[in-house]
């Protein structure tokens, strides 16, 4: 098979690094990509559009595409590439508001009984901070659609709560994404990613992982889209997997399938895990990034054939996929200056050091190849990932693997994994 895979991100290395695994697959092909995944994948010619792309891929008799980002998801790729008669991986637009509308998903949830926050969505600022009055509990007010995770500001008083809707609503500090505000009551637990492949009736969980969404140790400085991330997650008992399976990936699924827009792909369910059980979140319409990094590398099994099987409705007939029975750590190394704006272009060192440790794999997100060296280009730019027979070796060598590596201004958490470890 040739298989195009799109973004350029850590979880899009990985995802190329799966796929380039799987005996079924003679060619890669990548866009935007990485200086890591030029390593394994051939770049596609600059394309202005979804429509060229599938021009593109047409003329390379390209036989799946593996949609990696929720951006060209909500805007549509999948249907423009299987109107074209080309197979496509992720939900198409209208699933995809899952992910691209808060307000589109709490509806879901409400309508079908999937526990979560208490909410109400505004569009005037006036009635929202009217509101705002009246509950009587920390909130989080999040911008409806797509903000690259920056859209949800907490509201711990009336004041930051009333300053965060003006944030949205009238400075419009996410653009149209902030045409409207959902305002949610803050629940109190530990966070969980659940993630599940999907052929919009049939689902099969992945083990369980958990990001660190601050940018600084502690869960202190500003929200990112993820510091590192390990699995398993001990927080999420078997127990607790059932009842999410349940009570939220199964009612989702069916929900979607309900009002006309059935849902394949990967489904990323965000939880509490709160004293009166899981909560969600938030849903995303495709792999987490950190959390694809510590995901990939635990499953045993060809990735390609499950992604076929969510295409063609057959999923039930994999039942029997494999995991490594290892633990995964992943670090994420960031800019200077990162979340915010941050400095680029500095030279990377040690990565193949790194990479000698058994069982660590170093995955690009921003980086790219100047005419010398590899460089720095963007906010989060390593992912160093390592496999051990528990979770405390493998965050000793993830960490093994960030000391080898150099850039000016790197930063990275020294405490990927500590709830983890408070729990082992
Ligand atoms: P979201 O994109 O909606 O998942 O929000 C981003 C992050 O904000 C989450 O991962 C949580 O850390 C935090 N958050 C969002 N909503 C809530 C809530 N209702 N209660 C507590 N924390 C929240
Ligand atoms: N790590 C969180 C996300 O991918 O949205």
């Amino acid at each position: 098979m040739k298989i195009l895979v799109i973004g350029q991100g850590g979880r899009e290395h990985t995802l190329v690094w799966k796929i380039a695994q799987s005996p079924l697959v003679k060619k890669i092909y990548c866009t935007p990509g990485n200086a890591g995944i030029a390593q394994i994948a051939e770049f596609v010619p600059m394309c202005e559009n979804f429509a060229e792309l599938a021009d593109w891929a047409e003329s390379s008799n390209i036989d799946l595409t593996v949609v990696g980002p929720e951006n060209p998801l909500a805007a549509g790729i999948v249907d423009v590439f299987s109107e074209r008669g080309l197979t496509a991986f992720g939900p198409d637009k209208q699933a995809a508001q899952l992910e691209g509308s808060k307000d589109f998903a709490k509806q879901l949830m409400t309508e079908n009984d999937i526990p979560t926050a208490a909410y109400q969505t505004f569009d005037n600022p006036d009635e929202a901070i009217d509101y705002i009055k009246t509950v009587n509990t920390s909130v989080f007010v999040k911008a409806d659609g797509l903000a690259a995770g920056k859209g949800v500001i907490p509201g711990r008083t009336i004041d930051q709560a009333t300053q965060a809707v003006k944030t949205i609503l009238e400075d419009r500090e996410f653009g149209d994404a902030g045409d409207s505000v959902v305002i949610e009551e803050e629940l109190i637990g530990e966070e969980a990613s659940f993630t599940v492949l999907t052929d919009g009736n049939y689902c099969i969980p992945f083990v369980s992982s958990q990001d660190h969404k601050m940018s600084h140790d502690g869960d202190t400085g500003k929200n990112t889209g993820g510091m590192g991330a390990y699995s398993p997650a001990p927080v999420m008992t078997p127990e607790l997997h059932d009842y999410v399976m349940e009570s939220v990936v199964y009612p989702t699924v069916k929900g979607m399938d309900k009002i006309g827009c059935p849902f394949k792909g990967v489904l990323y369910v965000g939880l509490m895990i709160t004293d009166t059980g899981p909560k969600v979140l938030e849903f995303n319409c495709r792999f987490g990034d950190p959390e694809t990094q510590v995901l990939l590398p635990r499953l045993k099994s060809d990735l390609v054939p499950l992604i076929m099987a969510c295409i063609d409705g057959t999923l039930d007939q994999h039942t029997d996929i494999e995991w490594h029975t290892q633990a995964a750590t992943c670090v994420v190394m960031a800019s200077g200056g990162y979340p915010n704006p941050y400095q680029t272009g500095k030279t990377i060192t040690g990565l193949e050091e790194a990479e000698s440790i058994d069982d660590v794999n170093v995955f690009h997100a921003g980086t790219e190849q100047d005419e010398n060296n590899i460089v720095t280009a963007g906010g989060r730019v390593l992912g160093v990932t390592a496999l051990a027979e528990d979770l405390k070796t493998a965050i000793e060598k993830a960490y093994q693997g960030v000391s080898a590596i150099h850039f000016d201004g790197a930063h990275y958490r020294k405490d990927i994994g500590y709830r983890a470890l408070s729990r082992i």
